[in-house]
């Protein structure tokens, strides 16, 4: 699913970028992908999406 049309970014990169690249929030994800730089209309759905992952993580970890 396309999160950011301007740049052409999906969900599956961002989770990808805070789990690899270690963002952890939106100016991170703006500096690694460009997200939210453009337009702005992803930024509300960027950042769910960082801190669902964020949170997915945390949770797999305390489980593991
Ligand atoms: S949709 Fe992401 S900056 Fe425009």
């Amino acid at each position: 699913m396309f999160v950011c049309m301007c740049y052409g970014i999906t969900d599956k990169q961002i989770e990808r970028a805070v789990r690899e690249d270690s963002v952890g929030n939106i100016r991170d994800l703006k500096k690694q992908l460009g997200v939210g730089s453009q337009c702005g209309a992803c930024v509300d759905m960027a950042v769910s999406i960082i801190d669902q992952t964020i949170i997915d993580d945390s949770l797999f970890k305390d489980v593991g």
